[in-house]
């Protein structure tokens, strides 16, 4: 039975990293990323155990086995990850809704991943839920990036409640800033 809930210590975030380093675009195969998806940012154990300190990430777990995980990565953390700045300085331009986004309440989803053995059963809108459970009393807007040529993740996010922020272009990828917001159903 998978069991969704906060992440509970360092085991876990351990085997996130196992998880994530199966999942990361330079080793997944090309036809793979493309029909499966990939992740890009490859965090090491004193990052994780630093976020976790400040607001811990959602895992899903069969067993022994990591089914999935959703990283939680509060503002707060933005400089735990200097590849991610960017993506926070930009968010500091953009609207939602009319309003400046960086004035909500908002924090950032950091990575998602699901084991190539659970996808497609449930697992990604079950690590969502426990989100929204956990942080919506805390939080209005879940944020994330998106790699547009990811288009099982897109099709993911958007079925789960995210909406597209903008769309743009940098040296890594073109990417999709999306956001889940709370406030409204
Ligand atoms: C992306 C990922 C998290 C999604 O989890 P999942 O369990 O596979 O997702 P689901 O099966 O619940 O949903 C996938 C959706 O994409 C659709 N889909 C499947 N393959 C697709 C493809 N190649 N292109 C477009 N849509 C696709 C499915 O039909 C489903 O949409 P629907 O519910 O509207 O029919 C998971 O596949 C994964 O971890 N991939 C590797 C890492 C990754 O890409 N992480 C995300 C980084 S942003």
């Amino acid at each position: 039975m998978i069991e969704v809930t906060l992440v509970e210590g360092r085991q876990d975030l351990e085997r996130i990293l196992a998880l994530q380093s199966a999942n990361l675009r330079e080793v997944v195969a090309a036809e793979d990323a493309r029909r499966e998806g990939f992740v890009t940012v490859a965090h090491t154990l004193a990052i994780l155990e630093q976020m976790h300190s400040i607001a811990p990430s959602v895992i899903a777990r069969d067993g022994e086995h990591v089914a999935g995980y959703a990283l939680v990565m509060p503002v707060e953390a933005r400089t735990l990850i200097p590849m991610l700045e960017p993506m926070f300085h930009q968010f500091e331009t953009l609207l939602w809704r009319g309003q400046p986004l960086a004035a909500l309440p908002y924090y950032v989803m950091g990575q998602i991943c699901v084991a190539h053995d659970y996808r497609g059963q449930g697992v990604f809108d079950a690590l969502y839920r426990e989100h929204r459970a956990r942080y919506a009393s805390r939080f209005a807007l879940c944020v994330t990036e998106v790699a547009t040529r990811n288009t099982r993740s897109m099709r993911a996010h958007a079925r789960v409640g995210f909406e597209v922020v903008r769309t743009y272009r940098d040296a890594v990828d073109e990417w999709a800033v999306i956001a889940w917001d709370w406030t409204s159903a």
